[in-house]
């Protein structure tokens, strides 16, 4: 048979926060799956990346003092941790924000546009008016239009998936300022998803029982019946899909489209092909023509969160600008710990995987216990500690690793470590899990890893059932039984060799530990068939792992320690840091407010009418008539911007400010208080 070839990525994550549990989850099945794949001699590219792009991380990284590109990278930076103390191989990670995905995307939309599936059209948006921007989906939230689930963003609803505009949630609000947004016109760009062609190509692709878990499919066929819209009128088909966001956004621009920029759905599948392809350049191979090979297969694991950009946007984005389509889309659901709430991207709580390292827990048994539980099926999994424990300690100890304890011990001490012949009850036992290679081979092919761990479990058992029926530790103490003892232990080691290149998928660095004790690698599943045979020589024994404590698993669910808040003065973070000679730009001066008056029409305007040396007075309007009555200032001294640009108000010209104090949370922190200078400053002398 010759070797498949296969390109597999799991979902990229956003580049705003650490991985969670979720994320660790994903990356263990995938990394599983791509392992059994290697070992039956297919040759896999594995790759993931940093989803870069979008307004979520523009808005954090300026609240962070920092550009998006430099936000990303530190966010990077912290990758590495998670995947190596999980044993999570991928061949490479990059970023959406690659030259490679801005050159890709950028094809991509081009040769989607040659074949007529775009169209620009002008749309009403939300406008947040306090922020002066067009709000990003993920900044305004609602009811759901469908579901009616309370606080969903404006691009698609956690409870039912059901992607929609922004401008359909029910009583929308601003999540950046708590503002009700506008909606203002803007041009933007769609993907014509409702061309016949799209519809016909997704109907088929989608249900043809190749592509997705019949689950899916399922839930997939929904989306293309009739459905009631928001305003109650009825659509068929697939509606298009708006790829555009105006500045400012942190994404790729749009060619020949000033201002204009990919939402970020559209660039973060792209960047699958570009960590693939940033990949193949490093290691100086063609990507394309490794992309035009029709036997290339091409896996996406991803949540079952984001279907609809992988079962219908992406496919359509590769097939109508002339790619490849993906072999399989493999959806997962959840993890929930103790029945708990769902650990979602946006809401990891729960399960840390860095305290879980930190706590010294042996990261094979989360593998473990995941491969136990996963079955490839969109299912929620859940997190449960007993049951954990269980499976640790009483499986993968009890009846896995205990075979090699139970036997290499009597190897090494009384025949120099030297293997046996193994006779004919051994061999039927060795035969039996031999036989089992090629049903546990299809369950990892399948996802369905707890197929195959408890398979492997069965056959541990019959195994252990050998060793008490054979009693080495009896036939060490009887004379005349050295050649049975080195005969049972010997098919003990053998049959251990086995169960290992079984479990070697899901426990890597076990399988590595046995290799260097058993002195062979294990390497292929073809090798079961292959005994290590009498005279091998192995290597002294040395406890493969530990057992898992209830301390360990109550320290991983203490709740924190509550964290001490930094305090935010005044409400509002202190701004990025600016030099001596920013600050010099403002001209700060000492003021002598020689008329104060109010403002007829306005409840919270101030007219005053300052001196600042200049030999004639300045007229400047303050929004400070809550605190202040006019004859509370008139004849002071304060401060004020002497060089800010005249400001046109509604009640005539501005031409400077005053300084004064005020919480940036005015409701629950009311007040604005005036700055007045020590006594003996003069009008007109400068701050500095
Ligand atoms: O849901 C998410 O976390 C997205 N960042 C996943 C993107 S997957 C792919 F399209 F890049
Ligand atoms: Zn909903």
């Amino acid at each position: 048979m010759t070797a498949r070839k296969i390109f597999v990525t799991t979902a990229l994550p956003y580049a705003n926060g650490n991985f969670h549990i979720g994320h660790i989850m994903e990356y263990i099945q995938a990394d599983t799956w791509v392992r059994a794949q290697r070992m039956q001699g297919n040759a896999v590219n594995f790759v993931g990346a940093d989803d870069a792009h979008g307004a979520p991380i523009m808005i954090a990284a300026e609240k962070a003092g920092k550009t998006p590109q430099q936000f990303v990278a530190d966010i990077a930076a912290g990758r590495k941790q998670y995947l190596d103390g999980f044993h999570i191989a991928f061949d490479n990670w990059s970023n959406t924000d690659s030259p490679e995905n801005h050159e890709l995307s950028q094809q991509i939309y081009l040769d989607l546009k040659a074949a007529g599936f775009i169209e620009t059209r002008t749309i009403e948006q939300f406008f947040d008016p306090e922020k002066n921007m067009f709000l990003p989906d993920r900044f305004i939230k609602g009811e759901c239009p469908r579901c009616h689930a309370k606080d969903q963003y404006g691009d698609n609803c956690e409870v039912c998936s059901s992607v929609y505009a922004p401008t359909d949630l029910i009583n929308p609000y601003s999540a950046l300022s708590g503002a009700k947004p506008v909606l203002k016109t803007s041009e933007h760009f769609f993907f014509k998803l409702s061309d016949p062609r799209a519809v016909e190509f997704l109907t088929e692709w989608t249900q043809n029982g190749q592509h997705v878990q019949p689950e899916v499919a399922a839930k997939i066929k929904e989306w293309f019946g009739t459905r009631t819209n928001p305003d109650g009128t009825t659509s068929e088909g697939l509606d298009d899909w708006d790829i555009s966001r105006d500045a400012p956004y942190f994404g790729i621009e749009i060619p020949d489209a000033p201002g204009k920029y990919f939402y970020v759905w559209l660039d973060a599948p792209v960047g699958y092909l570009a960590s693939l392809k940033n990949l193949l350049n490093k290691r100086g191979e063609d990507y394309d023509a490794y992309m035009a090979d029709p036997q290339l297969e091409q896996y996406h694991f991803i949540g079952k969160d984001i279907i609809t950009f992988h079962t219908l946007f992406w496919p359509a984005m590769l097939k109508f600008s002339g790619r490849k389509t993906p072999t399989k889309i493999c959806v997962h659901g959840f993890m929930t710990v103790n029945n708990g709430e769902k650990m979602s991207k946006s809401r990891g709580t729960g399960l840390d995987p860095l305290k879980y390292l930190a706590l010294g827990m042996n990261p094979e048994w989360l593998r473990y216990y995941l491969g136990a539980k996963l079955n490839g099926k969109n299912e929620d999994i859940d997190f449960n500690p007993e049951d954990f424990m269980a499976r640790v300690n009483s499986d993968l100890i009890g009846k896995y690793v205990n075979i090699a304890s139970r036997a290499a011990g009597f190897i090494f001490k009384r025949f120099g470590g030297k293997l046996g012949e193994v006779s004919a009850d051994g061999q039927a036992l060795l035969a039996q899990l031999r036989e089992q290679a090629g049903p546990i081979v299809a369950a990892y092919e399948a996802r369905d890893t707890a197929r195959a761990v408890r398979e492997t479990m069965l056959l541990c058992d019959r195994v252990n059932s050998y060793v008490d029926a054979n009693k080495p530790w009896e036939l060490a103490k009887q004379e005349g039984m050295e050649a049975r003892l080195q005969d049972v232990c010997t098919t003990c080691i053998e049959a251990f060799r086995i169960l290992t290149i079984y479990l070697k998928p899901i426990l890597p660095q076990v399988a590595a530990e046995v290799a260097r004790f058993l002195i062979v690698p294990p390497e292929q599943f073809a090798e079961v068939a292959q005994p290590l045979g009498a005279g091998h020589q192995i290597g002294q024994y040395q406890h493969l792992m530990q057992r898992v404590t209830q301390e360990q698993l109550d320290a991983l669910f203490e709740p924190p320690a509550p964290v001490v808040e930094k305090a935010i003065p005044g409400g509002e973070e202190i701004a990025p840091t600016i030099t001596i000679d920013d600050f010099a730009k403002v001209d700060l001066r000492i003021a002598k407010i020689v008329k104060c008056e109010a403002v007829e029409g306005s409840t919270k305007l101030l007219r005053l009418t300052l001196d600042v040396g200049e030999g004639q007075t300045r007229n400047v309007f303050s929004g400070i008539a809550s605190m202040y009555k006019p004859e509370d200032l008139q004849g002071k001294l304060t401060v004020m911007v002497a060089n800010l640009a005249p400001r046109k108000m509604k009640f005539g010209l501005s031409e400077g400010m005053v300084l004064a104090a005020s919480h940036a949370d005015e409701k629950a922190h009311p007040g604005i208080f005036v700055l007045e200078p020590f006594p003996g400053a003069q009008p007109g002398m400068r701050i500095h």
